[in-house]
């Protein structure tokens, strides 16, 4: 059955890299993958397209589809746009609306880019980090919240920390799940010292271990988490925290390999549904200079085929050919160092394209 697929080039960078990733997919579908695809717009395109960042005609393309390639949202124009209507509530309006409570964020340096960290590469090299993010509850989407004026005739801002069980039991299940299939280490992130949202969290992650009796886990508070990544992070094998947490754990974690634009994500649904992006942003500065790392987002396609469309065959072809470009010395600015061939966001898609 042909698998539809619904593509958001968004903002900034985003439809560079977008162009490039769809160049793979193309081939790919040449070459025997039964899928098609539809193009919709997110974020300030939306925006400007129809006057909302996830507006209707997007939804209804996005609910319909069996899986969601995003390139990224976000831009300065849109910054004094009224809170709703801004390019980074799309993103969060489609994530709940899909119901993508799973992040998936790994953080692994490539051994050809070992020296674009930091770090030292002793404490780098082999670095293989999962980041399970919850990512549709917490601060991010609890009510109340707001900006009010007070009994004092004061501003004050209002956001809610708030997580249901069930919640906390759906994103600890996948968490666990992912241990069992890497080194079966799991390290939940909390501040249940202050928070008592987390220190529910904590009982409950700490009570499913008796489902999951081969995995070690540990817990640590957010602030320790945070230093303990770039102290020692090969401690580390998956992690799994709340929205907040997670989005800053996420950003930290993605630059001890030096190469946010190499890293890739998935958000998944209890389906598999799921919705792929790069974990960078959408690098307004550099926007329609043809200099991005499209890799991130090629990397992501390779997500999508593994998770949504079960093809581990066409993913792993795809991740071969970005290993084997890195191999020949290309390299996009943001990864580039002496010796290296410095190429174009196309010159990177066509290198990617030869080597598939
Ligand atoms: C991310 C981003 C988003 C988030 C923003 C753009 C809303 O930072 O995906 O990590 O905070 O979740
Ligand atoms: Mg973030």
């Amino acid at each position: 059955m042909t698998q539809h697929l619904a593509i958001l080039p968004g903002d900034g960078i985003g439809p560079e890299i977008i162009e490039q990733t769809v160049r793979i997919l193309d081939r790919l579908i040449a070459d025997g993958l039964d899928a098609d695809y539809q193009y919709a717009p997110l974020g300030g395109a939306a925006y400007d397209e129809y006057g909302h960042p996830y507006p209707e005609f997007t939804q209804k393309l996005c609910r319909s589809a069996d899986a969601v390639l995003l390139g990224a949202v976000g831009g300065p124009q849109y910054d004094q746009l009224d809170r709703p209507l801004r390019p980074e509530r799309g993103l969060l309006a489609i994530r709940k609306d899909l119901n993508l409570f799973a992040n998936f964020r790994p953080a692994i340096l490539f051994p050809e880019l070992a020296n674009a960290s930091t770090l030292k590469p002793e404490v780098v090299s082999g670095l293989n980090i999962l980041i399970v993010r919850e990512l549709t509850g917490d601060i991010y989407f609890g009510e109340p919240r707001g900006i009010h004026t007070n009994a004092q005739g004061e501003r004050e801002g209002v956001n809610t920390m708030r997580y249901a069980e069930s919640e906390i039991r759906r994103i600890g299940k996948i968490a666990y799940e992912a241990a069992q299939k890497r080194n079966k280490k799991l390290c939940s992130v909390d501040k249940a010292n202050v928070l008592e949202t987390t220190e529910m969290w904590r009982q409950i992650i700490t009570a499913m271990n008796s489902d999951y009796p081969d995995v070690e886990l540990t817990h640590m508070y957010v602030d320790n988490a945070a230093m303990q990544l770039v102290k020692a992070p090969k401690q580390f094998d998956v992690m799994v925290t709340g929205n907040i947490f997670g989005d800053i754990l996420s950003d930290e974690a993605s630059m001890l390999t030096g190469s946010i634009g190499m890293l890739p994500s998935a958000s998944l649904n209890e389906t598999g549904k799921g919705l792929y992006e790069p974990s960078h942003g959408s690098a307004p500065d550099i926007a329609g200079q043809n200099k991005a790392n499209p890799l991130a987002t090629i990397l992501s396609l390779a997500m999508l085929l593994r998770y949504s469309l079960s093809n581990e065959d066409a993913a792993q072809r795809v991740e071969q050919a970005v290993g084997k470009v890195l191999a020949q010395g290309l390299r996009t600015g943001d990864i580039y160092e002496d010796g290296c061939t410095l190429v174009s966001c196309s010159g990177m898609g066509d290198a990617v394209l030869a080597a598939l």
